[in-house]
């Protein structure tokens, strides 16, 4: 799912979870704050059924590194995880006037004030531009696959596209294109053409042992002029490696 931006089915796995009496965790690092986008929140149903989530704040919604949250449905249970007694901390009696003191919930016990990056971002933005903002994302990644589409021949995208992420490898023509291994390492060093010449900051995954290109959408500020500018810079980097790659330089 991480690779590809797909979801797991939260709904069965949470009968699943508690038919068979076991803990239900949701790692919603990155795509559990869709259910800000109207649209696409189907794509959680169920996480209210977890007995855990995590998510962070920093990924999707732009919030300086770092501010991750976990949610945990038993308090009770969470502070007896982390709770201590030490002399140097209040005792039980004195924590009783005092309400809930942070530390009982998990293992720091000096933090930073790392929530207030997150509640700057929603007072700034509000929730509804944040889930808008992801949504765009979700367009842009199907304009860039249109985009690549006509290049069918030579690009394979892996589908389907669920979200913001489109994972391709170029299969050019003048290589041999049953050697996985040459078109591993030809799409590894057009990746880095990619990165060297600034115009993206792209990644890379295997999926079914075969290296891909790993386009995630991420920034508020994109827009589609941005992809045609940058398929048509990664064409003339994708002619240029393959002549590299016929010509052995
Ligand atoms: C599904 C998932 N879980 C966990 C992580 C770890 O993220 P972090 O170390 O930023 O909390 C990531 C990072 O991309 C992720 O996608």
């Amino acid at each position: 799912t991480v690779n590809t931006g797909a979801f797991d089915n939260l709904a069965e796995l949470s009968l699943i979870a508690h038919a068979e009496n076991v803990w239900f965790h949701v790692d919603g690092a990155f795509g559990s704050l869709i259910i800000l986008d109207s649209e696409r929140r189907h794509l959680v149903n169920g996480i209210q059924g977890a007995d855990s989530l995590a998510f962070d704040f920093h990924k999707w919604l732009h919030c300086p590194t770092d501010v991750g949250c976990v949610l945990i449905r038993d308090k009770a249970l969470l502070q007896s995880t982390f709770s201590m007694r030490q002399s140097y901390l209040p005792t039980a009696q004195q924590k009783s006037t005092m309400g809930d003191v942070f530390w009982d919930f998990g293992p720091e016990l000096s933090r930073s004030f790392r929530a207030l990056k997150v509640w700057f971002t929603f007072k700034e933005h509000g929730a509804i531009k944040l889930g808008r903002k992801m949504a765009d994302n979700c367009k842009q990644a199907q304009y860039l696959v249109s985009l690549l589409e006509k290049y069918g021949d030579i690009i394979h995208i892996v589908r389907p596209i669920s979200l913001n992420i489109v994972n391709f490898r170029f299969e050019p023509d003048e290589l041999n294109k049953s050697d996985t291994e040459l078109l591993d390492c030809f799409n590894s060093e057009l990746l880095e053409d990619i990165k060297r010449s600034g115009i993206a900051l792209l990644s890379s995954t295997y999926i079914y042992n075969r290296f891909y290109i790993r386009v995630a959408i991420l920034s508020h500020r994109v827009n589609n002029e941005d992809f045609d500018i940058f398929v048509e810079t990664m064409l003339n980097l994708y002619r240029s490696r393959t002549q590299m790659f016929i010509t052995g330089c």
